[in-house]
């Protein structure tokens, strides 16, 4: 099988760590009877500031003819005032997951063996997250009247439909049918009511579907909570653009940070490419200093292998991290030291 996959490094520790997730795919495919073609595009806040460009319509037309992308970051430094605030994440990275659709926003949470946890009795942490990745709050449904004036008014209003919503529920039910069998929604249907109600009637409505998987309904407030009391409840927690895109930073934060949280922007029905990228951002502070922990994009490439329906290989990675991380000492070791050593397991 030959695959064809587009390389995103993006900015900052994008390139350092997807260096070594493209390191790792390959030693893991080595023996596999699957060929990859990679081709490079330079997208992101470094190629705005040289070209002006954000995502010109023919690279995302190119974009499209790949299997899969592996993305980094991208992103300048919060205080770099050359780029306009949110330029880069709306008109390039928001405009990717929209245009090809990924409507799973997948994201794995497991405290893995000898990975230290801020909590004190974290039990056995293992779930994952589908946030809705199309609609919600983030569609740019919204905006500015009166500007800088004392009666200004901003809206932004989130957007769920009911296709939206059922197909995400149902990648949800699929998702935790094959693991653990548990469901949780998490909303806020008691204040906003509009889009928890019918949040809340795709679930019943699919999980009719699928009757061997408990069904379990959260508000995101108190969601948080048990996120640190009692993470080891949850198994698959289907929610928002928005709240998913919050409780997952708290659920990296549990499972031993940032540079442990792998994503997938998935196009379930598969009409457009799905996109692989780790959790963080461009990490300015880091970047080129061989300090970036490249486990995230490292465990993206495995879900990228999943879902190109190479499990052996998926497998493979995800057993070399899980030993990696086992046998990590105190000593400081460089982001490329990482990859060799995962690649080699
Ligand atoms: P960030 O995730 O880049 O960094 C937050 C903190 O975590 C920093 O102290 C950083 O050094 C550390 N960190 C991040 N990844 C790490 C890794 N692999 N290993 C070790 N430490 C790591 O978030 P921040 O600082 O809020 O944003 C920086 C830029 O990245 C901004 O321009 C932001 O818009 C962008 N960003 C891009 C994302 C993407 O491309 N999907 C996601 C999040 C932020
Ligand atoms: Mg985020």
């Amino acid at each position: 099988q030959a695959f064809s996959l587009a390389v995103i490094p993006g900015d900052g520790i994008g390139p350092e760590v997807v260096a070594e997730g493209v390191k790792v795919l390959k030693a893991a495919t080595a023996n596999e009877d699957a060929t990859f073609e990679l081709t490079e595009y330079k997208l992101g806040a470094e190629h705005w500031l040289a070209t002006g460009e954000t995502l010109p319509e023919d690279t995302l037309d190119k974009l499209r003819g790949h299997d899969a992308i592996l993305f980094g970051a991208v992103g300048a430094a919060p205080g770099d005032t050359r780029i306009p605030s949110g330029i880069i994440e709306r008109e390039m990275l928001l405009k990717l997951r929209f245009s090809l659709d990924h409507f799973v926003n997948l994201r794995p949470s497991k405290l893995f063996p000898g990975v230290p946890s801020p909590l004190a009795n974290p039990g056995e942490v293992d779930f994952v997250v589908v946030r809705e990745g199309t609609e919600g709050p983030y569609v740019g449904n919204g905006g500015a009247l009166r500007v800088g004036t004392r009666h200004e008014i901003a809206t932004e209003v989130s957007v769920n439909t009911a296709h939206g919503v059922e197909r995400v529920v149902r990648d949800a039910f699929r998702r935790a049918s094959a693991r653990r069998k548990k469901l949780t929604l998490v909303h806020k249907h008691n204040v906003l009511v509009h889009a928890g109600h019918l949040w809340r009637r795709q679930v019943e409505a699919v999980g009719r579907e699928f009757p061997e998987v408990a069904v379990d309904y959260l508000h995101v407030d108190a969601a948080t909570i048990f996120m640190v009391t009692d993470p080891a409840r949850f198994d698959v927690i289907v929610t928002d653009n928005l709240f998913g895109d919050i409780i997952t930073d708290l659920a990296a934060a549990i499972t031993g940070g940032i540079g442990l949280a792998a994503s997938g922007n998935i196009n379930m029905d598969r009409t457009a490419p799905s996109m692989f990228e780790p959790v963080h951002g461009s990490a300015p502070d880091i970047a080129g200093q061989q300090k970036a922990d490249p486990t995230a994009a490292i465990l993206s490439v495995a879900l990228l292998l999943e879902h190109l329906g190479l499990d052996a290989a998926a497998a493979r990675v995800q057993d070399a991290v899980e030993k990696d991380i086992a046998g990590r000492g105190t000593e400081p070791r460089t982001t490329s030291d990482i990859g060799d050593a995962i690649a080699s397991l």
